[in-house]
């Protein structure tokens, strides 16, 4: 009998928005919407798009694993080295360097029990512990984490997943201040863009904080999630052991190109930013005359309670082509998150819920 780990068994299946062509086959229908994984309701920057088919004629050669175009760009955007980067296939593999670079067996990880799985999955995979914290009004904890003498990682998602909370520059960078300098911070930063306030210096910050990993994506504003590109950000100490593990060809060569070309793009993201800022005031102010509560979302979702019924309320949009994100996997039983469409998505889904 082949076994596999044990505290493996303790790692919930990852549960993904449904798909497309899965309702459609279920239900047999011909088109179906779907705001249930915050991708971009646009699709992918053109720009990026452009440089990926230029891609063809190479893709029987590796890429170069240091992705140096992207990194190249990357750095002059962030006013940042190149050793204060790695790419990664999607930020999510990354957040599975660090558990794997820095915690061993039974240390522990801290962050929230209702926020992104692959916190408590990756650190659960090297056999560590996920000490979840309770959300404070909605809100990512942040200094109960601080009291938590044992942890090696302290995850914190700002925005946060699926809550769109968001917790200003001031406090994450007072909190960054307080943390031992013996515990990696990993700051993901996926839905950072859309909350309209400024960037933090994230240059002078991996340098006041060398314990700091920050994280973001391509995925989400720049609309390449299928690619799978993101990035961390960090001293150049965190960055050198998380490339000691990295395997070779992680990220592919249409995607480092693509991404490359993403970042020029930014008529493609004032056009996302303003759609989804639009989109997001619109879907809170009619769900609420609706008489649904909404949560104060600062990201490209809002998560919004549809009480005891959620599950079969979830059940029956899809059933009329309108996927949505049930949250029971995040530990919110009674909510939902929902992906800020265009003008016409979000009415259909509006239609539906009234
Ligand atoms: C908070 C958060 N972090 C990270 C990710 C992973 O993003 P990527 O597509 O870059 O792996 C997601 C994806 O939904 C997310 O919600």
């Amino acid at each position: 009998m082949l076994n596999a780990r044990k505290e493996l068994n303790s790692i919930p299946d990852y549960i993904p928005g449904k798909s497309i062509d899965e309702i459609k086959e279920k239900y047999k229908l011909k088109q179906v919407i779907k705001l249930a994984s915050n991708e971009n309701p646009l699709g992918a920057s053109p720009l990026a798009k452009a440089a990926y088919k230029k891609c063809v004629e190479k893709l029987h050669l590796y890429p170069r694993g240091s992705a140096p175009e992207l990194v190249h760009k990357l750095a002059v955007k962030w006013k940042i080295k190149e050793e204060n980067l790695i790419i990664g296939n999607g930020s999510d593999e990354i957040l599975d360097l660090a558990a794997r670079a820095y915690l061993n067996k039974n240390d522990y990880a801290v962050g929230a029990s209702s926020t992104f799985s692959v916190y408590s999955s990756v650190t659960k995979a090297v056999g560590a512990k996920y000490k979840a914290f309770p959300l404070e009004n909605f809100y990512y904890p942040i200094e109960p984490l601080l009291n938590f003498e044992n942890a090696k990682i302290i995850f914190i998602c700002n925005p946060n997943n699926p809550t769109g909370t968001y917790h200003k520059n001031e406090i994450i960078f007072n909190f960054l201040k307080k943390v031992s300098k013996d515990v990696l911070v990993v700051l993901d930063m996926a839905y950072m863009e859309f909350t309209g306030e400024k960037e933090p210096p994230l240059n002078k910050w991996i340098e006041q904080f060398p314990n700091l990993l920050c994280l973001r994506t391509f995925s989400k504003l720049y609309g390449l999630a299928g690619l799978r590109v993101g990035y961390g950000i960090a001293s150049e100490q965190v960055i050198k052991v998380l490339k000691k593990i990295k395997l070779p060809f992680n990220s592919n060569y249409p995607a480092q190109m693509a991404a490359a070309a993403a970042l020029r793009d930014t008529a493609f993201v004032e056009k996302s930013l303003k759609l989804n800022e639009a989109g997001r005031e619109w879907l809170t102010q009619n769900l609420h005359k609706a008489g649904l509560d909404v949560l104060p979302s600062r990201a490209n979702f809002i998560c919004v309670k549809f009480g005891k019924r959620t599950p079969q309320i979830v059940e029956w949009l899809e059933s009329k082509g309108m996927v949505i994100r049930f949250l029971g996997s995040f530990g919110m039983p009674e909510y939902v998150r929902i992906t800020v469409g265009t003008a016409l998505e979000n009415k259909k889904l509006v239609g539906l819920v009234f």
